[in-house]
């Protein structure tokens, strides 16, 4: 029952670009091919070459290929706290997504450089939140009369002009590891919180982990007037949640997990918090990328377990815990197609420019809005909570 990617999913899900999410970008200069038999040697001769000037940071989302090179690999709350500290690298090398590459970049010194390998490693979930919408939602609640008593906190998977934006009006960003604390954070500053880009994360939070009712949560649609709510609506909600989600674990349905229960008897689910509340609810164990990797690790030998989220991860996980029985939750496979945009030939190709002295797919964010959305990370990084693993 080890879940093997079918040609025909890879296509769709994993190797082509998906113009709705997705925007093409060219390499300036040769990618190298992806049948090159010298790639491996190529990445590690290069990464040789730099030594301790470059620092590598891989997602637990990204493809073996590339995780092989990566320096330290965490969730994006551990891989912010990496970023940061490092500061005698001069390149921060980050195998992930655009959102988390500029977070490294808000929160290194001026004189590091980060680099995504592949300009088109977007989130689509980052992008169902624009800066104008967020502000034009703001302005809403300033007219209800709102806007003073609301803490806004952004999940990690948001733009810098977001982070910027929470920063600005007293708020936080938030990360699966720690929205717990973020959100109660925010309670204790303000009545109401505008929770943003995610409502699942949002939701799963509010409830299961602040005991409010969904009742208390209202979702927001920023293509709708007034986010598609009443001004009493918005009045009497504890928590305002942004219409965005993740694509990839809006895959996994209470149906999932009824079916993974029945076909292997004893099987533990767990699930990421970006998955739908109806899944959480049915699950044994909700955590961050990170959590799901240490329950599994520290799980007995023989055990089963049904894993919610990326499919990276979890056949990793799979293949690292051989004594254990390692499923995918969902019958049919889902890769991030963002994250498996960089790849070995990306990799190889940012990492000999570097060799020769040009600073390629650089994520610079402009000084106001780094300004701002390091106001609202270090918030984040000064929650109190347990430090994250070191691998
Ligand atoms: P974490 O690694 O923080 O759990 O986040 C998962 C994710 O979807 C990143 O895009
Ligand atoms: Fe974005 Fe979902 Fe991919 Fe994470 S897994 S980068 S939230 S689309």
């Amino acid at each position: 029952m080890e879940p093997e990617p079918t040609a025909l999913a890879l296509l769709l899900l994993g190797q082509q670009a998906d113009p709705g999410s997705e925007r093409g970008v060219e390499c300036p200069g040769d990618l190298p091919a992806p049948s090159d038999p010298d790639l491996v040697s190529r990445a590690r001769a290069a990464k040789e070459a730099l030594g301790d000037r470059l620092f590598i940071l891989g997602h637990h989302y990204q493809r073996d290929e590339v995780i092989e090179f990566a320096d330290v690999t965490g969730d994006s709350f551990k891989l912010s706290q990496q970023a940061a500290a490092r500061p005698e690298a001069e390149f921060i090398v980050f195998c992930g997504v655009h959102f988390m590459a500029e977070s490294a970049d808000i929160l290194t010194e001026d004189s590091q450089q980060v680099i995504l390998p592949d300009l088109a490693a977007g989130c689509s979930m980052a992008d169902m939140a624009a800066i104008g919408q967020v502000e034009d939602c703001w302005r809403v609640l300033e007219r209800v009369g709102v806007a003073e008593s609301t803490i806004p906190i952004t999940y990690m998977n948001s733009s810098a002009a977001i982070k910027a934006f929470t920063g600005k009006h007293g708020g936080s960003v938030c990360t699966s590891s720690n929205a717990e604390r973020s959100m109660t954070w925010a309670f204790e500053r303000g009545e109401k919180v505008l929770f943003l880009p995610d409502q699942h994360l949002g939701r799963n939070t509010a409830v299961r982990d602040l005991g409010l009712s969904l009742d208390d949560c209202v979702i927001y649609n920023p293509h709708k007037a007034n986010g598609g709510l009443t001004d009493e609506q918005i009045r009497t909600a504890k928590v305002l949640l942004w219409r965005g989600h993740c694509s990839v674990h809006g895959r996994f349905t209470a149906e999932c997990v009824d079916d993974v229960r029945e076909q292997v008897p004893g099987v533990n689910v767990i699930v990421h918090p970006e998955c739908d509340y109806s899944v959480v609810e049915k699950a044994d164990q909700v955590g961050s990328t990170e959590k799901i990797i240490t329950a599994i690790e520290n799980a007995p030998s023989g055990s089963a377990w049904a894993v919610g989220t990326e499919l990276n991860l979890v056949k990793r996980l799979a293949h690292a815990n051989p004594d254990k029985q390692v499923v995918y939750l969902d019958k049919t496979v889902c890769f991030c197609s963002t994250m498996n945009r960089i790849d070995l030939p990306h990799l190889v190709w940012s990492l000999e420019n570097l060799v020769a002295g040009n600073v390629v797919n650089q994520i610079v964010v402009d000084p106001d809005t780094q300004y701002w959305a390091k106001v609202a990370l270090d918030r984040m990084l000064a929650l109190p909570g347990p430090a994250p693993s070191q691998d």
